[in-house]
């Protein structure tokens, strides 16, 4: 039987904190987990949850992950800790993680995600930064994988904005070699950086493609896939972004053009008529749910490793 092994990295901050070999364990083990073939147990483990914004899909998924793993958690917000009082970084994580066996942090800038996991003594899991959301990439993988078997020759088309969920979707695409497609408005291209470190890992294949045309970057693509166009901490953009992303909405008319058996997803929350139409998301093609459903298991797999 396949057992959970401990990753080589400490902490889950970024996609790349796996290699592709651990990550395709932590998919093979998700998928034990779902298919209830696999029962470990990390009894009197705690988990503890700070998110210094909203979340229902990865606070939830979190907390039942834990529980199926028999383990606890403790939740905890800026406004009923002292975390809200501007109690330094450093002190907060020496001390929860006295008390706790791994942390999950969703906060705004991806150095304090790095400041707890440089002052914590048990592995610190990325929830959520402006940078990166690699839990919600596992999940987005896990359900490709699904559907399609092995990510050989499979299209990804991410239409809009170049954002935290667009980075690591395309940092696990160049660790797993998938063609990745960016499509979003002139300005809001991905990180740099992440561009970058994604052309190096693919080496000379040309697979990661930006462009500021959604038509073109559907085509013949087997996985469409969108996020909102403000993220939070962006609200007071709200307005301007609406009429920049103008035309980069997933409907029928772009679904049309892709892959005849595409799959469409999205992280959620969504806004229905903005991002993509209510009809896309309701569709025989969409695996929306499946995917949200997979955030459980991939996390349950997660964490299972980074306690082993
Ligand atoms: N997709 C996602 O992370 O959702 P939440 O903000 O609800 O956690
Ligand atoms: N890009 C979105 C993802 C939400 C799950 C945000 O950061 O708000």
């Amino acid at each position: 039987m396949l057992n959970p092994i401990k990753l080589a990295n400490k902490n889950f901050l970024s996609s790349l904190d796996t290699s592709s070999e651990e990550f395709l364990h932590i998919l093979e083990i998700a998928k034990n987990f779902k298919n209830k073939k696999l029962n470990i147990e990390f009894k009197d483990k705690v988990l503890g949850l700070i998110f210094d914004k909203s979340s229902t899909r990865t606070r939830v998924s979190f907390q039942v992950a834990m529980s199926r793993l028999s383990g606890t958690t403790v939740d905890l917000n800026p406004t009923t800790s002292q975390i809200g009082r501007g109690e330094p970084i450093k002190d907060t994580a020496r001390v929860l993680s006295r008390y706790c066996d791994v942390l999950a942090i969703r906060t705004f800038k991806h150095s304090d995600l790095e400041e707890y996991a440089r002052w914590s003594s048990k592995p610190v899991i990325n929830a959520l930064t402006d940078l990166e959301h690699p839990c919600q990439a596992l999940a987005d993988y896990m359900t490709i994988k699904e559907e399609f078997v092995d990510f050989k020759d499979v299209i990804l088309t991410f239409i809009g904005d170049g954002n935290n969920v667009a980075n690591s979707l395309i940092l696990y695409g160049a660790l797993l070699g998938v063609e990745v497609r960016i499509a979003c408005p002139k300005g809001y291209e991905p990180n740099d950086l992440v561009i970058n470190r994604a052309k190096e890992i693919y080496k000379n294949k040309n697979l990661l493609k930006i462009t500021n045309d959604p038509f073109t970057a559907v085509r013949g693509a087997n996985v469409l896939y969108t996020d909102v166009w403000s993220s939070m901490g962006e609200e007071n953009l709200k307005e301007e972004k609406d009429k920049d992303f103008f035309g980069f909405t997933i409907d029928q008319n772009l679904v049309r053009n892709a892959d005849k058996d595409a799959i469409i997803l999205h992280c959620l929350p969504a806004y229905r008529a903005k991002e993509i139409t209510d009809e896309a998301i309701e569709s025989k093609k969409s695996r929306i749910f499946e995917q949200a459903e997979n955030r459980m298991h991939a996390q349950q797999s997660l964490l299972s490793c980074l306690l082993s």
